[in-house]
Formats: C-alpha cells, structure tokens, sequence
C-alpha cells in the first residue's frame, strides 16, 4: 500500500474565486480567457445571499461567486483578500470519508459531509481549510448528470454562443503563499492530511533575484496529478514578491493558477489578442535559452515573439508564461504551460521570471 491510499484523488473539479463582483469577473473569463458559461446559481435560482457564475473551458471548471450583502462571508473575503482563490475543489471517491480521513490527521473541518440533490442526482461535498482563508471541498458526483451542482442552472455565455476557447486544457498546479516560516507547516499538512510527497524544492539560493528570495516546495499526490508548490518569502535586500503578496492579500493565499494547453504558441496568441497582459521577459534571456533547453518541437523565433519562457529537466521540456496580476491588488496572477515530458516548474525561468515581476513590483513604489 502507498502512503496515499487513505486519501485517492481523482483530480481538480473546480477552482472558485470569491471576487466583488461576479458578473463583471464572470465576462472578463469568458472574453479574455475564453471561457464558456455553463451554470448560474443566485436571486433568480432561489439562492439569496450569492450569485456564482460556473464557467468551464476544456477540464477547467472555474467558478466566480460574489456576496450580495456587506455581512456575506463572501464579501468580507472579497473586502480583505482582494478577488482571489476561496476553493481548490478536489474530487474524490468518497467526499464523506476524505473528509473523515482528513479530520482525523489534523485538518480544520470546514463544513461537514452533506448530500445535494435534484432530478439530475446527488452529489456529495465536504470542505476542510488550508491556508489563510482558502479551502478545499471534496466533491463526488459519480451519481449526477446535472451541469454543476444542484441549486445551480443551466446559463449561456453572456455573448450568447458558446466560446471555442483559447486551447486551455486542464489545471496543472496552484501556488499558495505562506508567511516566513511556515512553508514547513504546510508541506508537513499535505503530507499529513493527503499523504503527499515533496517532488522538489527550491531554496533561496536557487530562487533569488539582487532584490528579493523565496523558498518553494511541490507537493504532489502519488500520480502527480495534483501539484501544490508552496512559497515562503526570504531574506533580501528588498521586499520579496512573496512579501508584497502577502502585505496586500493580508495573509496567506493562492499565488498563482497554472494551466496547460497543448499548443502554448496559438494559445498565447490568441490571449494577447484578447488583451490579456503578460509578464515581458527581457530581450537577454532569448540570447542563451537555445543552448540552455536545447532542441524543442517550437520555433524560437515564436516563443521569443511572444515572450514565452523555455526549461528542460530530467524528462523533458516545458514552456511557460505568465500573467500579469489578474485585479489591481498585487496578488493572483495566471501561467501557461506546456509541458513535452518534463514534470518541474521551470526553475531555470525563476530568475527571468522574478526580475519581470521586480520591474512590475518597482513600478508600484513596493520594491
Ligand atoms: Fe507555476
């Protein structure tokens, strides 16, 4: 038997944001990231204190939930944290005993294990809280063929058609941010809780930019089909962007939400021409990247036009990039990625990749 055979994953349901206003973040996801709205739940549902909007785009099920009043939990997050990551929603064999397992090793239980029902089935849920405010829900739903969940309806895009995307595929990770010193904490609950294992990490001798060090550990489920790195600021001579994040978000948080495509060149493309912002990588870093990564199935002339970063591992290769901070707050931001067989996170970009976000950081007076 493996260590996580108390806790089976079968993968990522859903990512919900808690945002200050769900409509407007609901149409930026569809027209910037090219989501399509599949669900609604709120006033018009018979749901009186919330309106979330469930938009998917592949195997990524992103739902936008805003609080209709000023004492609504939702608003207050939304009030402290800026817009960001409430819910990394995992699904699960057994929602009742994750949560049973999880319970017993420590977690925080959230809200306990519950049955939803209408005419499309039953699905079951149970939350337990991981860092700063942000939780994750176990959700089975073998026995439902509704859209979401129940309580939810069947709701269009805001365009009225269906959106073919940008070519984004499925999760491939989430960040979280934890204060100076407790990165250990939280590498120690994944293990405990989820029986998962540490597949890297970084210190910040690896990750340190003149300015600014954090230190970075992946945690991982035995199929590696869920990764969490977990960042922690370091020592510097200037305030780290762990730091920043943390000052803004007031606490602990999702850092970042990476996404895989297949084909990051059409995908980027296709983002920038919706407007979406991206992090510029300074021209230097094209100069050497060839002989750094080596041979690759893409065109340099396309990654460099584009701005895509390039890193090879052990396995293989990826590309990746990222976005610009995703609401005014200096806090969650998005990553492309496409990995050809390699299973880090491009720690070879960590340098390019934390000096771009210096130069955004100095332009907001918090270097
Ligand atoms: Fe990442």
């Amino acid at each position: 038997m493996s260590a996580t055979d108390f806790m089976p994953l079968d993968g990522w349901d859903h990512i919900e944001f808690w945002v200050g206003n769900a409509k407007q973040a609901a149409f930026y996801y569809e027209q910037a990231f090219g989501f399509t709205r599949r669900a609604y739940a709120g006033p018009e549902t018979g749901i009186r204190d919330r309106a979330s909007y469930v938009l998917e785009q592949s195997d990524i099920r992103f739902v936008v939930t805003s609080g209709l009043r000023g004492d609504s939990d939702i608003t207050k997050f939304a009030c402290s944290h800026g817009d960001g990551v409430k819910d990394i929603a995992l699904l699960v064999p057994d929602a009742r005993e994750a949560y049973r397992q999880a319970v017993q090793r420590g977690a925080r239980g959230i809200v306990e294990p519950h049955t939803l029902e209408d005419e499309f089935g039953q699905v079951e849920l149970a939350t337990i809280g991981t860092y700063g405010d942000v939780v994750h829900t176990f959700v089975t739903r073998n026995d439902y063929a509704g859209v979401y969940l129940p309580g939810y309806v069947e709701q269009q895009s805001s365009n009225g058609t269906g959106d073919a995307g940008v070519g984004l595929l499925n999760v491939d990770h989430v960040v979280g941010n934890v204060e100076l010193g407790r990165m250990d904490h939280w590498v120690g609950f994944y293990e405990r809780v989820f029986g998962m294992t540490e597949m890297i990490h970084f210190s910040d001798e690896d990750i340190s930019t003149e300015y600014s060090a954090l230190m970075s550990k992946v945690m991982t489920d035995g199929e590696g089909k869920i990764k969490f790195p977990i960042n922690e600021p370091a020592e510097g001579k200037r305030k780290s962007q762990i730091e920043e994040y943390l000052e803004f978000n007031q606490g602990p948080g999702s850092q970042h939400v990476a996404l895989a495509s297949e084909n990051i060149v059409q995908t980027v493309e296709a983002l920038k021409e919706r407007g979406v912002l991206f992090l510029s990588t300074p021209e230097a870093y094209y100069e050497d990247v060839g002989d750094r990564v080596g041979e690759i199935d893409e065109s340099w002339e396309d990654l460099r036009r584009l701005l895509i970063l390039a890193d090879r591992d052990d396995d293989g290769y990826l590309l990746q990039i990222f976005t610009k901070t995703a609401q005014d707050r200096p806090t969650l931001f998005f990553e492309v990625i496409e990995r050809h067989g390699a299973r880090g996170f491009g720690d070879g970009n960590f340098k390019a990749l934390f000096e771009a976000i210096e130069r955004e950081q100095a332009l907001r007076g918090n270097l």
